[in-house]
């Protein structure tokens, strides 16, 4: 299997290429713009071949050069997880549509973006399939989250429609939505610091699980921790409870 990872250098995508690793047979891509980081953990993954691309998803070339790599390295692709991506806090008010538009520069276009530079090969090595990593916070808004949350409804919607027009072409395309994980872009410092909420941050290394199922496993959709499918319905079926119940902001940086 060749394997295509974005954000490999740190947190979920790092884990998901130490999962992907230990199945016989992967080779990987790793994607992200720290390159030295790309560079210890392709030789930590070793006996597993890994190449490195560091790159800013953001450029205008970058999707061609991502496709011309996996071309060039390996002429298939039959696994393409689109993880990266970030937040940066902050009300509407004061952060403006420069943050929408961050957000979604990173967190959207550029998935979608890659997608399309890739589908044909990722069609011409079918069955494959297609991850892209959302977020809970795709289906639930927050306040001071809101250009983050724009992004992922942004993402989980248009995957939704990605999974029902792929599937007669052999691509499985599949939605994870994490919950809240610490990791280094997301520390969740103000939940692990308290016993009390501890217990609701998950692991980089359940959402690895969690990418390989909804990928390779073929499964549609997979919430991490799983119970967090429980807001997204509740968002739905009791709107108002969840409003007072989110009423708290999320803190004004990530703490
Ligand atoms: N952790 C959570 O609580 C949580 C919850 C829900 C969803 N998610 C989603 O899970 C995904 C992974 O997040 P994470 O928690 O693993 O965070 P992370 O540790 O900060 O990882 C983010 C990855 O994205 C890469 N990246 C960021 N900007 C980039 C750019 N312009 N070009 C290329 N790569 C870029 C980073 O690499 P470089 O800095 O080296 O470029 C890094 O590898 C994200 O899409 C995030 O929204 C996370």
């Amino acid at each position: 299997m060749i394997a295509l990872i974005t954000g490999a250098s740190s947190g979920i995508g790092a884990a998901t290429a130490r999962r992907l690793a230990r199945e016989p047979g992967t080779q990987l891509v790793l994607v992200a713009r720290r390159e030295e980081r790309l560079r210890a953990l392709a030789a930590e993954l070793a006996p597993t071949p890994a190449t490195i691309l560091a790159i800013d998803l953001t450029d205008d070339d970058a999707p061609a050069r991502i496709a011309a790599h996996v071309e060039q390295e390996h002429g298939r692709l039959d696994l393409l997880v689109n993880n990266a991506g970030a937040a940066w806090r902050g009300t509407f008010g004061e952060a403006g549509w420069e943050n929408v538009r961050r957000h979604m520069e990173l967190n959207f276009d550029a998935q979608v973006r890659v997608t399309e530079a890739l589908l044909a090969l990722i069609r011409r090595s079918a069955p494959s399939a297609i991850v892209n990593v959302a977020s809970t916070a795709g289906r639930v808004s927050r306040a001071r989250t809101g250009a983050y949350s724009a992004s992922k409804f942004a993402l989980a919607g248009w995957t939704d429609a990605l999974h029902l027009e792929e599937a007669v072409h052999g691509v499985h395309v599949g939605l994870v939505l994490p919950g809240f994980v610490a990791t280094e872009g997301f520390p969740q410092r103000q939940l692990v610091d308290r016993r009390l909420t501890r217990w609701i941050v998950s692991t980089p290394e359940k959402v690895a699980e969690a990418i390989v199922q909804a990928g390779p496993g073929g499964r549609a959709e997979r919430y991490v921790p799983r119970p967090y499918w429980l807001a997204a319905t509740a968002r739905v079926v009791l709107p108002a409870a969840v409003r007072r119940a989110t009423r708290g902001s999320a803190p004004p940086a990530d703490l």
